[in-house]
């Protein structure tokens, strides 16, 4: 972001002069104040991109203007400066907003970097917010996210929703398909039809064909009466194919047939009926694979690949995985009417961590389960010690099983969890022991005593 604009708050007029000299005057516009007052000014009389600022200052302190911004300009991205002794505020200090910290003294590249970052964030929040409001929908709202790759997919939905195109929605178990569906079909000029879903994967396959096509009275014995297929309640509106990849060759057919003449005859009908839908498919299943060994038709991959929306794997859109976690505490803690209000650092690093092999939906229970275990008012690591052992995670069904699981976790020791973690972060960042600390927001004094506490070295 070229002439980005940055307030640098600090009492100490050398770091205000090596912050400009960091940064570059020739990069950014630059302003400075030595107090809380005069920055106030500045901050409420013109736009700042990013604010740095110390935490104890003359006449306030760095918080007091933390929140101040927060309330009137929430977009400012905040860099607090800490110097020795104030590094444990810094990070209370995330939970008011703060987009990271540095430590005083600090390499200059630290900085610049930083600053990047926080940059880059706001240009795609404001991005994200820019696509959203292209796309009015009510269901956009519902999908969180702060990823370029989840960008990507919000211009695909507002490009293809207005038309009446075929869309094929790939991704593994848990990455949000239906929630894509649902976001084109609402989005579309069809948002006032009907969206109906059929689940291909869950439906018995006896079943599958009356409940896609209806029958006429006698078509089977049991059929006592005529009954409309699902297509057929789509009419006007969009059906929904999920886990296309279970429907059985007979009815893949008898489904292709529909897609081209838009057309359907009722089981024990003689008389075909026009139908007018727009059709979305999904899949976690690697159709092209499936096309290849037979189990799929071609010609059929083909009719339905005509606008591919793939959404990738959470592990791989990381920077979605704090937002996520924010947006279901918040949900799921009112819901449950507990007051779980944020995560430590620590049980955050864990979560950004972990490989969600169920993806959002995995992401989704853990945080319930979370918030059940939860003794305060933040998420510790104690409260996420499942996630490296389970695989599937279940919300506890009563007070009895909560209470048995609780007694599980508190069994398997801390430090056992602890040493893990640390094994993670090393392991991730080559054994970097400064990366390591960093990746997991951790300052290296403290990361490498925890090192030492466990006996921890390279030659493990
Ligand atoms: N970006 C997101 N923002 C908010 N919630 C999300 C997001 N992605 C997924 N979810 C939630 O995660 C859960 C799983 O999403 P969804 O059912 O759409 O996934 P799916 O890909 O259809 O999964 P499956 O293959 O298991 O059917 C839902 O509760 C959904 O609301
Ligand atoms: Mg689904």
């Amino acid at each position: 972001m070229p002439g980005a604009r940055i307030l640098i708050l600090d009492d100490d007029p050398i770091v205000r002069t090596s912050c400009r000299k960091v940064l570059g005057e020739e990069r950014y516009q630059i302003e400075d104040a030595d107090g809380v007052e005069k920055a106030l000014e500045l901050f409420r009389n013109s736009h700042f991109d990013i604010v740095l600022t110390d935490l104890k200052l003359p006449d306030g302190t760095g918080i007091d203007f933390l929140r101040i911004i927060k309330e009137e300009k929430p977009d400012t991205e905040v860099i607090l400066i800490t110097g020795y002794g104030t590094v444990s505020t810094a990070v209370q200090a995330m939970k008011f907003g703060a987009y990271d910290y540095v430590e005083k003294p600090f390499r200059p590249e630290e900085l610049s970097l930083l600053v990047e970052r926080a940059l880059e964030r706001r240009v795609l929040r404001e991005e994200n917010r820019r696509l959203k409001k292209a796309i009015e929908g009510h269901y956009i709202k519902n999908i969180v996210s702060a990823s370029p790759a989840m960008e990507k997919i919000f211009r695909m939905i507002a490009t293809v929703a207005p038309t009446n195109s075929t869309v094929l929605i790939t991704g593994e178990s848990g990455t949000g398909k239906e929630l894509v569906a649902k976001a084109i079909h609402y989005n579309s000029p069809r948002r006032d039809k009907p969206f109906v879903v059929v689940d291909c994967g869950s439906i018995p396959t006896e079943l599958l064909e009356s409940e896609l096509f209806g029958y006429r009275k006698g078509a089977f014995t049991g059929a006592t009466g005529d009954r409309k297929g699902l297509i057929e309640e789509a009419d006007s509106g969009t059906l929904f194919l999920d886990e296309i990849g279970n429907m059985p060759l007979h009815l893949q057919a008898k489904i292709l047939r529909v897609l081209q003449e838009r057309e359907l005859r009722p089981l024990g009908g003689k008389k075909v009926r026009k139908v007018d839908i727009r059709v979305i498919a999904a899949t976690n299943a690697d159709l092209q694979g499936m096309v290849r060994e037979g189990s799929f038709r071609e010609d059929l991959y083909y009719r339905i690949n005509i606008f591919p929306i793939h959404i990738p794997p959470l592990r791989e859109r990381r920077e979605d995985i704090p937002v996520l976690a924010d947006h279901f505490l918040r949900k799921y803690s009112s819901e449950m009417e507990r007051e779980v209000e944020g995560f430590s650092i620590e049980a955050m690093s864990m979560l950004v961590h972990h490989r969600w092999p169920g993806n959002v939906r995995e992401l989704e229970n853990v945080i319930q389960r979370a918030i059940l275990l939860a003794e305060g008012r933040r998420i510790e690591p104690s409260d996420l010690a499942f996630l490296s052992t389970d695989r599937e995670i279940r919300i506890p069904r009563d007070v009895e099983e909560l209470k048995m699981i609780k007694r599980k976790i508190r069994e398997q020791s801390v430090a056992e969890i602890e040493k893990n973690f640390i094994l993670a972060a090393l392991t991730e960042n080559d054994w970097n022991v400064t990366r390591a600390a960093r990746s997991v927001g951790m300052l290296r004094p403290n990361f490498h005593a925890l090192m030492k506490k466990y006996s921890i070295s390279r030659r493990q």
